[in-house]
């Protein structure tokens, strides 16, 4: 058999239009602007009005990610659709998605990896390409976070926003495309960001919904302290693994969780800031969505040329984390 190569051919993001500046959250808990962004970069994040739900925006940006790669909805033949914030418990957000956009030819799947969960997608969907099993996938990151945040919780509701970011990964002779993968897992940190009811372990019952269960739960500092060592070995291993090093790195798209880890990260590989994106103002965390949102904003401004290397880094509850290099 032919060895194939995975490489993204397009990509597409989208937001609600309704925005809550950190103006806006001073009035709703005991916060500040001036704390939010020095703190976290954080000026903004985009909130899904009532009834729009993933499958919705991940809809929006699927159209634009496949008008850029030139194909139509009956071409794809695997969709894998990363989110933590799925439209019902059952059945998947995927399965919702290829109805709206008429994929009758694709296999479809959810997967949940938080805010790893596009990194985690391209992984697999790259797999799936070299080994033959498929030609052309959709991959995406999407979250309705607001729907799972406690707005009366300062430590979390500051941080958290609503999105999607697809890419269509399509199999190609020449070499070049998603290079090399990692991705990785500590189930026993699982504690430290969680949403503990609405599941078989604690289903939602009327204690459950008065005692804020139901909502995003983090111990902020252990989970600052984890992504900054994370992240920093994602891309270290990776760098490790393909030979390409910050000289040669173009650009990293890493998640956008919170300046000071993103900083960090870039230290830890040596890349000036001025080769990392960040558009953390305008989204806070919209966890999977937050690195292909970014990826498609940085590759229709511009910013990212064939032949580039970039590099995309995750971290998120779990805890999970992962790289990806890509040739552009
Ligand atoms: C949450 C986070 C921004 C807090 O920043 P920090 O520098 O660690 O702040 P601290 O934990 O030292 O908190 C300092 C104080 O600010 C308070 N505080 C928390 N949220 C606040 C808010 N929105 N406004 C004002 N004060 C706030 C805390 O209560 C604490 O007060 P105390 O010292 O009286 O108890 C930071 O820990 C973080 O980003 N963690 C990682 C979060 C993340 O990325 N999660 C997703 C991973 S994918």
């Amino acid at each position: 058999m032919k060895k194939k190569y995975a490489r993204i051919t397009g990509t597409g993001s989208a937001a609600p239009d309704n925005i809550l500046t950190n103006a806006d959250l001073e009035k709703m808990v005991d916060t500040t602007d001036d704390w939010i962004t020095s703190r976290t970069g954080i000026k903004e994040r985009r909130i899904a009005p009532d009834g729009m739900a993933a499958s919705d925006y991940a809809y929006q940006a699927s159209l634009k990610a496949m008008e850029m790669a030139g194909i139509t909805a009956g071409e794809i033949d695997l969709i894998i659709l990363a989110t933590v914030t799925p439209d019902a418990p059952l059945p998947s957000t995927a399965c919702i998605l290829q109805d709206k956009l008429g994929a009758v030819n694709a296999a479809v799947v959810d997967i949940v990896a938080a805010c790893s969960g596009f990194i985690y997608g391209l992984s697999f969907a790259r797999a799936l390409i070299m080994t033959g099993q498929h030609d052309k996938i959709l991959v995406i990151g999407v979250e309705t976070l607001s729907r799972i945040v406690n707005w009366k919780d300062r430590n979390t509701c500051v941080l958290f926003g609503d999105g999607a970011g697809a890419a269509i990964v399509t199999a190609a002779d020449q070499p070049g495309g998603i290079l090399d993968t990692y991705i990785k897992a500590d189930g026993s940190l699982a504690h430290l960001l969680q949403v503990p009811a609405g599941g078989g372990r604690q289903p939602i019952t009327p204690e459950i919904v008065g005692n804020g269960a139901r909502y995003i739960q983090m111990e902020g500092p252990d989970v600052f302290k984890s992504a900054v060592k994370a992240m920093g070995e994602a891309a270290t291993k990776l760098i490790e693994k393909t030979g390409i090093d910050s000289n040669n790195i173009s650009l990293m798209i890493p998640h956008q969780a919170n300046i000071r880890i993103i900083e960090a990260t870039a230290r830890r590989i040596k890349l000036p800031m001025d080769r990392v994106f960040v558009n953390i103002q305008k989204y806070g965390n919209t966890s999977a969505a937050s690195i292909p949102i970014a990826l498609d904003e940085a590759n229709r401004n511009g910013l990212i040329k064939p032949g580039d290397n970039v590099m995309l880094v995750a971290f998120g509850a779990g805890f999970t984390w992962g790289s990806a290099l890509i040739e552009w």
